[in-house]
């Protein structure tokens, strides 16, 4: 096993001297960090280890041997060198530190009691280890409204504020929202937003985790709990696919806050809004708390024993064949391994998908090779993307890709339809009208003289490619053609993008309609697999699309979903519920009534984040533990126990004890995954993560040329179906801090078609599909190629046009 994490280079040490101990360190490195890495800690406020150093604070002051005698200086602004001689607790040093603490307590306020950062406060820590004890200030301090709301999450207090730049920084530098800055001069200095833009960032609560006082806070978290009250375990957010590694922390048994906790492979101790406020959803009231049955057309109130009995019963009354299952890509590893065995073995159905029509071809996403891994990014010369808006969909990968190309000098490419996120750091954007990303790629191919300026930056090695299905409307077929261009570029690599948070740990553990545990296909994987398993269906099974056609043509007569909501997400409006009507029985198992589990016939609690240990495997092939933090509300149980029932009760062997052990049994039937145990990942070298080797059946292998990426438009505008961050999926939807953020619903258009259609922007148009229509203001963008339109695809207003090839619009008087 390899652990791909790409250990960087040493680099040269030299020698120093810190408090009168010889040490070797890293040459050029700031002296703050040597320091502490050797074991000695300098107190700071403004300095940050992902940020560039300012030396505002200067509490970091220590003294430095030079030729002219000893200088007092800031330890985070200087380069360690050979021969350096350091002091940082002579007198002189703890004089500095007495007098900077008290002169930044002149203004400060005696909020300690009710300020969220009491107990976890670097500036109440600090005032005590290193403070002069009483001040000599007994001015009246100077006063602020308290507290401003600088967005709808964060609230900003500004007379606790140090003004040591870490917020107005990470803006800047880390995500690219300057939104935040300092105002006036000397003594009436303040950080504030611009006027009329509020901080309307995605990533705003890092800002908040990073500020060393209580000036900014986050209204999810505002006097919920001490930090004395807290308990805190590791995991990995699930919002996405990326594998952010987050601290889950409770009070009372409810989850509290999620803070960043700093992976260098993943996160690097940042977090989306999304990633960090979406906890709200696990103690929601909605919950689903007890087993539900369908009796006389209502889901009522049943025991476990009563509805696993009824799930048992209707699934064992039909053929392998007539089974679909769909869902997966929210549990862990062991849940899905778990899952998928009880749907290919007890149920002998090879009609399984963890995602629900808008992904990628599962053996192409789950075995590409080279697969890249987010570190490639550190050392890329150049990156393409050509799939989602990364900023929406991808956010924290969006910041490692934002970092490659601001900071670490990488050629970035961004190809989509229309403007995104990453354009402002893009060296080169290409544009294309949706459907005609084939005839884009063929030049690419060709070397065609329109793109050549792109051609010369791909080939710049080491290249890596980002590759996804851009909007719901684009065949994902084209994704694989770009994977494929890609692989002829110098020392290139790829990462295909999926949406789900641990969708990749579930392909990987099987829950796709060609792929085996072990990203092995069911041609090449099945005699291997069969020994321990048994006898398993012999056919690649249909994928969710293919299971919700057949369903709806009653092929398939009974449906297993698992924490999935197709009625939202498949991208052709209707399908689901069709399916759903027409099947024989339908069994979900859901933290919610979704859309799609309130139309089930049987209802069964399981247990999400937080609430459940185990594995999970990130964009890269990644596996990370996640952890239990809380009990599960209710009777809900974990999915893994709820399947090993139902095998039981249809008469198979009950085989697992614990999610531990079914862990052990991935090790062994699993051939990627086995080295990788709960203790590795968990406490081990693979803490981190460890990223398990890419030996699968990659179906793609040469460029493979994508004729008509789409049915014709019929004469009509193309349709870019895109998403947002915020939407109106369920988990959203029940964290009432998130919810509010969902964008209003609009249609994107070209100037010159507002112009023949007659209108401005904000005026109503209807627009209409293959399946509906919807009246919607619209939006001018110049970035979308003429004949073009933009939605938003993840809201209500706009869904019924996922899907569709074309649309019409038309001018509402
Ligand atoms: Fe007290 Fe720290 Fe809050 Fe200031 S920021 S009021 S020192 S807890
Ligand atoms: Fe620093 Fe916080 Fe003030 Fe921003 S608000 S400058 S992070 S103290
Ligand atoms: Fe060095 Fe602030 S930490 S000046």
């Amino acid at each position: 096993m390899s652990d791909h994490n790409g250990a960087p280079k040493a680099p040269k040490n030299v020698s120093i001297t810190i408090d009168g101990v010889v040490t070797q360190v890293p040459a050029g490195e700031l002296l703050i960090k040597v320091a502490e890495d050797t074991g000695t800690y300098i107190p700071r406020f403004c300095w940050h280890p992902r940020m560039k150093p300012v030396g505002m604070c200067r509490m970091c002051l220590v003294e430095v041997e030079t030729p002219r005698g000893k200088l007092l200086t800031t330890s985070c602004t200087m380069p360690v060198n050979e021969g350096m001689i350091v002091e940082t607790e002579s007198d002189v040093v703890t004089k500095a530190q007495e007098g900077i603490l008290e002169f930044l307590l002149i203004n400060h306020p005696l909020d300690c009691p009710v300020c969220d950062r009491g107990g976890e406060c670097p500036l109440q820590d600090q005032t005590m280890a290193y403070g002069p004890g009483e001040s000599r200030f007994v001015e009246e301090k100077r006063h602020f409204e308290k507290p401003i709301p600088i967005s709808d999450i964060v609230l900003l207090d500004r007379e606790r504020c140090i003004l040591c730049a870490r917020c107005t920084r990470f803006s800047e530098e880390i995500s690219g929202d300057p939104l935040i800055e300092f105002k006036e001069r000397g003594n009436t200095t303040q950080v504030l937003t611009f006027p009329d833009e509020p901080f309307a960032s995605y990533f705003s609560g890092n800002t908040v985790q990073i500020c060393p006082v209580g000036a900014l806070t986050a209204t999810p978290y505002r006097f919920k709990a001490r930090p004395w009250d807290l308990e805190a375990v590791e995991s990995v957010s699930l919002v996405d696919p990326v594998g952010s590694k987050v601290s889950v922390q409770s009070s009372q048994n409810e989850v509290v806050r999620i803070n960043g906790v700093d992976n260098e492979y993943t996160n690097q101790g940042w977090l989306s809004d999304k990633d960090r406020y979406i906890f709200e959803y696990i103690n929601s009231e909605h919950r689903l708390t007890v087993p539900l049955v369908r009796r006389d057309g209502e889901l009522v109130e049943t025991t476990w024993p009563e509805a696993l009995e009824v799930v048992a019963d209707r699934l064992g009354e039909y053929a392998g064949e007539e089974v679909g299952a769909i869902g997966g890509a929210h549990n862990t590893n062991e849940e899905a391994y778990a899952l998928g065995k009880f749907l290919r073995k007890t149920l002998t159905t090879p009609h399984i998908d963890a995602q629900v029509g808008d992904g990628l071809d599962p053996q192409f996403a789950a075995a590409v090779v080279p697969r890249a891994t987010i570190d490639d990014l550190e050392r890329a010369r150049t990156i393409l993307v050509w799939g989602q808006d990364l900023k929406e969909e991808f956010p924290v990968l969006y910041l490692r890709v934002r970092r490659a190309a601001t900071e670490l000098g990488a050629t970035l490419v961004v190809v989509h339809p229309r403007r995104n996120g990453l354009d402002g750091d893009a060296a080169h954007t290409l544009r294309y009208r949706p459907g005609e990303g084939a005839d884009l790629l063929r030049k690419l191919v060709n070397g065609d003289d329109s793109v050549a300026h792109v051609t010369a930056a791909l080939a710049e090695g080491p290249v890596v490619a980002i590759v996804g299905r851009p909007s719901d409307a684009e065949n994902p077929r084209l994704a694989e053609s770009v994977a494929a261009f890609a692989r002829g570029l110098p020392d290139a690599t790829i990462m295909p993008l999926l949406r789900r948070g641990n969708v990749f740990g579930a392909l990987d553990m099987g829950l796709a309609p060609t792929l085996l545990p072990g990203r092995r296909s069911v041609a090449a994987g099945r005699a291997d697999l069969e020994a321990d398993w048994g006898p398993l269906p012999s056919a690649e099974g249909k994928d969710a699309t293919g299971i919700l056609q057949a369903a709806t043509a009653g092929e398939i007569k009974a449906l297993v979903l698992t924490g999935t909501d197709p009625v939202n997400d498949h991208p052709t409006p209707g399908l689901a519920e069709a399916a759903i009507d027409a099947a024989e029985f339908v069994v979900a198992m859901d933290l919610f009534l979704t859309d799609t589990s309130r139309l089930a016939d049987v209802v069964l609690p399981v247990e999400g984040f937080g609430e459940t240990e185990g594995t999970v495997t990130n964009l890269e092939g990644r596996v990370q533990k996640v952890n239990r933090k809380v009990p599960g509300p209710g009777q809900s149980r974990a999915l893994w126990a709820i399947v090993d029932d139902l095998t039981r009760r249809l008469g198979g062997t009950s085989s697992f004890p614990s999610a531990q052990a079914i862990a052990k049994e991935i090790a062994t039937v699993a051939p990627a995954y086995r080295d990788i145990t709960w203790d590795l990942v968990d406490w081990g070298d693979g803490r981190d993560g460890v990223v398990v080797p890419g030996d699968g059946d990659a179906s793609v292998l040469e460029y493979v040329p994508v004729a008509a990426t789409l049915p014709s438009t019929g004469g009509r505008y193309a349709l870019h179906a895109g998403r947002s961050l915020y939407d109106d999926g369920v988990m959203v939807r029940m964290s009432p801090s998130l919810a509010a953020l969902a964008p209003e619903p609009s249609v994107a258009i070209h100037p010159r078609d507002a112009a023949v259609l007659a209108v401005s922007a904000g005026d109503a148009v209807r627009v209409t599909g293959d399946h509906g229509s919807a009246e919607l203001p619209v939006l001018i963008d110049d970035t979308l190629a003429p004949r073009t339109v933009a939605v938003v695809a993840n809201l209500p207003e706009t869904r019924i046009l996922r899907g569709s090839a074309g649309v019409e619009i038309e001018a509402i008087r």
